[in-house]
């Protein structure tokens, strides 16, 4: 009696997760699940900023791993994806713009541990290697945890000590 409700507590939740503002972006080889996730995000309450690409034609993916990481460190987003052939590309080029911690995840673990331990601030997904139903899963994964802090931001300040020496 007086606690709050079940239902209370997941309406609760939903509204937290619905406030995050998602950047998107992809190569040729991610294009066809990159329209999936996207999606997907808006169906669970995300706002999502497609930056591309809208086609099938070959691109470099650092082009548009660079876009995006560029726009999240501007603040124009709070969290980002990318999504190519094998996600292996988008994370080497994410990682290297200061600011940006990109994992590439192809489990619901590794996605909940990335932003639980990690704070990801981009999750790499790879197009040709995750079939849609668990790109699906991981992401959420990915969307819905939290960062803990605490030692693991201890860990992650030497990380960008690094970063600051550059
Ligand atoms: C493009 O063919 C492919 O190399 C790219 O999508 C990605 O997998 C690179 O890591």
């Amino acid at each position: 009696m007086g606690g709050p409700s079940v239902a209370a507590f997941r309406r609760k939740r939903e509204v937290v997760v619905a406030m995050t503002k998602v950047l998107i972006a992809c190569d040729h080889g991610g294009l066809e699940l990159k329209v999936q996730l996207v999606g997907d995000l808006a169906s669970w309450g995300h706002e999502v900023l497609d930056l591309g690409v809208h086609s099938s034609e070959s691109v470099n993916y650092p082009d548009l791993a660079l876009k995006l990481c560029r726009s999240l460190v501007a603040g124009e987003g709070e969290l980002g994806v990318l999504v190519c052939g094998t996600g292996i590309g988008m994370s080497i080029a994410a990682n290297k713009v200061s600011g940006v911690r990109a994992a590439l995840v192809g489990d619901c673990y590794s996605a909940r541990m990335a932003r639980e331990h990690n704070n990801a601030n981009v999750v790499c997904l790879g197009g040709r290697v995750l079939g849609p139903d668990r790109a699906g899963a991981v992401l959420k994964a990915f969307m819905e945890a939290r960062f803990e802090g605490g030692r693991h931001q201890r860990r992650l300040d030497i990380i960008a000590s690094v970063e600051a020496e550059a």
